[in-house]
């Protein structure tokens, strides 16, 4: 899907309520986008990190973004160019209330540019936010098609691997674009997450730019069967299966060139009990699964110290998969 048109998107609520001064914090998790195998289809989300959103309910009509922080002053505060106020302001227009004053504050709390699912995190606070403060209580799926926005705006793309696991919480199949068909899967209670993100810096936009546009019937074959065995996995708890399955022969063997020692971390992770290894999203961060805590300890830890001995910074995150999505703070 190369652009989305919402112009006529009805959402199904209409003019809801708000009144002048009237706040929210809401908090959306980093995610895990294409899960090894399943590029542009599959994603989850995590406990930590993620990105936090205040909004406030203005007499002044017409979004502001008064403050954003952690950033390096990356990111811009004018709302046109802003993915967080722009999918805002879609979802204001779908319910006919762009007479409403808004100003947002955006405090990052993840790296940008991580493969983990920044701008995502940012736009899906900022539509929870909105969501939350006009009592609109739609089932949280109906902002899909506004950060989606957010996304194609970001990296000129609008994929919803990541949007959609950090909106919905949980591990997440897009089963179609075009219709919009989004799947919650079920995932082993005890799965874990060790991420590492290898402080390079990997634009999405470039790294979607360099992988190939044709591919051959045998690989084909290889990923299908691998995408379903990884399904098949999560719906039988089976945690072998499921590690047997996240092999990618489209995306990776291109993608891992632009991560520092890839495949030298690889071989770390699996020597220390990970049940798979690969890219997040469109990298530069790493993850792998693991069968406990301790093991995934075991393995950012190796991975930052390695990351050190390269002299490349680094930051280390272990996780469940957060089924809970978004969440209002205060
Ligand atoms: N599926 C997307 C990609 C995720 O791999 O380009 C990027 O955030």
């Amino acid at each position: 899907m190369e652009n989305i048109d919402i112009q006529d998107i009805k959402h199904p609520l209409q003019r809801a309520g708000g009144g002048v001064g009237e706040s929210v914090s809401v908090f959306a998790p980093a995610t895990v986008a294409n899960v090894v195998c399943g590029f542009d289809v599959l994603g989850f989300a995590v406990n930590e990190p993620g990105d936090e959103v205040i909004m406030r309910i203005t007499d002044k009509p017409g979004i502001t973004i008064s403050k954003i922080t952690g950033d390096d002053g990356r990111l811009p505060l004018n709302p046109a160019k802003n993915t967080v106020s722009v999918s805002v302001e879609h979802y204001l227009r779908s319910i006919d209330r762009l007479d409403i004053g808004l100003d947002i504050e955006l405090h990052k709390k993840m790296p940008i540019g991580s493969g983990l699912g920044s701008s995502s995190a940012s736009t899906v606070a900022g539509l929870f936010a909105i969501k939350t403060l006009l009592g609109d209580d739609t089932d949280p799926s109906t902002l899909l098609p506004f950060a989606m926005k957010g996304e194609e705006m970001a990296c000129g793309h609008g994929h919803a691997d990541n949007v959609a696991p950090a909106l919905l919480g949980g591990f997440v199949l897009i089963r179609s674009y075009e219709p919009l068909d989004v799947i919650r899967l079920p995932h082993p209670a005890d799965l874990w997450c060790a991420i590492v993100f290898p402080d390079v810096d990997v634009p999405t936009r470039e790294a979607r730019q360099i992988i190939r546009k044709n591919i051959q019937m045998k690989d084909a074959v290889t990923q299908w069967g691998n995408i379903a065995g990884l399904v098949s996995g999560l719906f039988m708890q089976d945690i072998d299966l499921i590690g047997r399955s996240m092999k990618d022969v489209l995306v990776e063997p291109v993608r891992s060139m632009l991560i520092p020692d890839f495949y030298e971390m690889r071989q770390m992770a699996m020597e220390l009990g990970a049940v798979s290894f690969g890219i997040s999203g469109s990298g530069p961060s790493v993850f792998a699964f693991t069968r406990d805590e301790e093991t995934a300890k075991r393995i950012t830890s190796k991975l930052q110290k390695h990351l050190t001995s390269i002299k490349i910074g680094s930051n280390g995150y272990v996780s469940t998969i957060n089924d809970a999505g978004p969440r209002v703070l205060g």
